[in-house]
């Protein structure tokens, strides 16, 4: 059986609240089918892998066995609105080196293997409403949300009638607190 994966960071409890009461001051705004992202969905997405058979999965894991998580901090210091994906994103100005090397790795690793080929520029983001078909009006500034980045997930994406949930298959890193 296939299954939806792809590599990101966990958030912090902090930033998870910092976001939720970000999510409360813009949801206030929020017209039409706008959909809140859950907290507990919340994560920073360094490559999209799409659909993964049980032998891609095992020969990926083999490759990334021995990953080493560079420690990188980051501030989540802008909104933005994506039209087409019709999502509203927590997303930085500047992007740490490594983290962009590291999500460009995966990237590049996973479309040398046949799974999901990323097009658009790896844009450091945490997803936090889907389905908005437009905006009412310009969004506003923030106060910058920092993250410390010493975790990465390989992520599995399920599909359940309540909606999407997200389970990490695989976490490299980690030794500290975030
Ligand atoms: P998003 O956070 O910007 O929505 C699990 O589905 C994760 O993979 C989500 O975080 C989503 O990014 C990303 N994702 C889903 N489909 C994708 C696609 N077709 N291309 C790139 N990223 C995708």
């Amino acid at each position: 059986m296939a299954e939806r994966l792809f590599f990101s960071v966990p958030l912090s409890r902090i930033s998870q609240l910092e976001l939720i009461r970000l999510q409360a001051r813009l949801g206030a705004e929020m017209s039409g089918p706008a959909r809140v992202v859950p907290a507990a969905n919340f994560h920073l997405t360094l490559a999209f892998l799409g659909s993964v058979s049980q032998q891609q999965k095992a020969a990926l894991l083999a490759r990334w066995e021995s990953l080493v998580v560079p420690e990188v901090s980051l501030e989540l210091d802008q909104l933005a609105y994506w039209h087409r994906a019709g999502v509203i994103c927590a997303t930085t100005s500047r992007t740490p080196m490594a983290l962009g090397q590291l999500a460009h790795r995966m990237r590049q690793d996973a479309a040398e293997h046949g799974l999901h080929r990323s097009q658009a520029p790896f844009r450091p983001h945490v997803s936090l409403f889907r389905s908005v078909s437009q905006l009412s009006r310009e969004l506003p500034a923030i106060t910058p949300v920092p993250l410390h980045i010493n975790e990465v997930d390989l992520m599995v994406s399920v599909f359940e009638p309540h909606g999407v949930e997200y389970h990490s298959v695989r976490r490299w890193g980690g030794n500290r607190a975030s």
